[in-house]
């Protein structure tokens, strides 16, 4: 099993390019379902993109990946459903549910279990689904789901703005018939860049001032080409990385505008940000300070997925830090790995208190979950001496060349 080995102390200093995000890609594979052909541009080297290829190849797809772009032909789908295996390859792949049915006019998919973000239900899609029309029955571990009649525009709210259930019903509504309107969907940059790929084959998709989804369904979409935008959430990760050596990086093809509620965040803690049209440059000078209160919230608010980075910055500040995360009910399980390091960090359900020390250790840590497991690779490059990170495969489902990219920027990585 892969691990990286990072000799801790390195000043990070350079560029990187950012890749295609991965919460964009993966929605966007599915929705090649609804198209006559796809070419996808800006697509990042990821296990979870490999994943969401096989589950469109085992659907009957044509797939040619070449370098950064995926092209795709699902000409003749072999059969609706995906099986187990395929599911729990990637956690994600309940976004495939609502373009199958779009397509197919049923589906069969195994239950997403538990994750290691804590229980992950589906209730809000599967509720928005039976809106539009379909008719979701639990067998085995199994749903199936059928439409009677046909996919039928649907006003629906969404009492959370859940990211998958917004896509899912974009994806269910865009080639149903009359109107759909999403209310109180997610906002998330990766919520527009969908709606802008569905539209580009020929959706109606209109995402309003107030942030309501509005959805004219069409007969079928067309062929098309279309580029994702960049990972916000790799390009927040490697902001910390270098803050936490005292560094600078300067990050290209990114959308600052993305990062609005991040940037505060690390100038709070010490760190110089400009911005330029599609960069961004970070220095950090000295140790970082205290952040008084980190709240994670649905886009525009701070990202849940940026938390645990932002928290091993944290972890040697000058002062104590609050963090209250509001998104997902598991998310500090890199906190017990991090106190291996000498970090002082106390959680009390939603809030984890970090308290930072003057020098982290090297040590031997597990990857609990992906960005879990980019918090730990942020801090063992502040840390003194070398630290074994294993269960790498977490972090490689959103990091393209992790390890590469950091040792461009002169951090003492190896992944053995
Ligand atoms: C997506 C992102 C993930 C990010 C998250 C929140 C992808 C592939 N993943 O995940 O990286 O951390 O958004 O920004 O885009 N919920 C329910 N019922 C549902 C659906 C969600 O209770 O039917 C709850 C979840 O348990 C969670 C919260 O809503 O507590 C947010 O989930 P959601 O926005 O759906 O996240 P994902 O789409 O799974």
């Amino acid at each position: 099993m892969a691990k990286y080995k990072i000799e801790g102390g390195s000043r990070l200093s350079g560029e990187i390019k950012i890749h295609g995000a991965k919460n964009s890609v993966l929605p966007i594979l599915a929705a090649t379902l609804l198209t006559k052909e796809s070419t996808i541009h800006n697509c990042p080297d990821l296990t979870d993109v490999v994943a969401a290829c096989n589950i469109l190849r085992y659907l009957g797809c044509a797939i040619d990946t070449q370098d950064e772009d995926i092209h795709i032909v699902p000409e003749e789908l072999s059969c609706c459903d995906i099986p187990d295996g395929l599911m729990r390859e990637m956690r994600s792949s309940v976004v495939f549910l609502g373009a199958i049915i779009a397509r197919c006019g049923k589906a069969r998919v195994s239950l997403p279990g538990g994750c290691e973000l804590g229980p992950r239900p589906i209730d809000l899609h599967l509720s928005s689904l039976e809106k539009l029309g379909v008719v979701i029955a639990e067998d085995h571990g199994y749903l199936e789901c059928s439409v009677p009649d046909k996919l039928r525009g649907a006003n629906i709210l969404l009492p959370f703005p859940s990211v998958g259930a917004t896509e899912n019903i974009m994806l269910a509504a865009c080639t149903a018939e009359g109107d759909t309107v999403i209310h109180n969907p997610a906002r998330e940059p990766e919520i527009e860049d969908l709606a802008n790929f569905l539209n580009k084959a020929g959706a109606k998709v209109t995402i309003r001032e107030n942030g309501s989804i509005y959805i004219s369904g069409v007969q079928g979409l067309t062929a098309v080409e279309y580029s994702v935008i960049p990972d916000r959430i790799a390009a927040a990760t490697y902001l910390c990385c270098a803050a936490i050596t005292g560094g600078e990086v300067l990050l290209k093809s990114v959308v600052p505008e993305h990062m609005n509620a991040i940037f505060p965040m690390l100038e709070e803690a010490g760190c110089a940000v400009m911005v330029d049209q599609d960069s961004v440059f970070l220095r950090m000078t000295g140790r970082p300070k205290a952040i008084k209160l980190v709240r994670t919230m649905p886009y525009p608010g701070f990202p849940t997925d940026a938390q645990s980075p932002l928290m091993a910055l944290s972890c040697i500040a000058t002062g104590t830090s609050v963090y209250v995360e509001n998104i997902f009910e598991s998310r500090y399980k890199h906190a017990a790995e991090l106190a291996r390091m000498g970090a002082r960090i106390n959680i009390e359900g939603r809030v984890a208190v970090v308290e930072g020390v003057e020098t982290l250790h090297g040590a031997t840590m597990v990857c609990t979950d992906l960005r879990g497991g980019a918090a730990l690779v942020t801090a063992a490059l502040a840390a003194e001496g070398m630290s074994e990170i294993t269960h790498i495969s977490h972090i490689e489902r959103g990091y393209q060349d992790f390890d590469k990219n950091l040792a461009s920027l002169g951090a003492n990585i190896v992944k053995v």
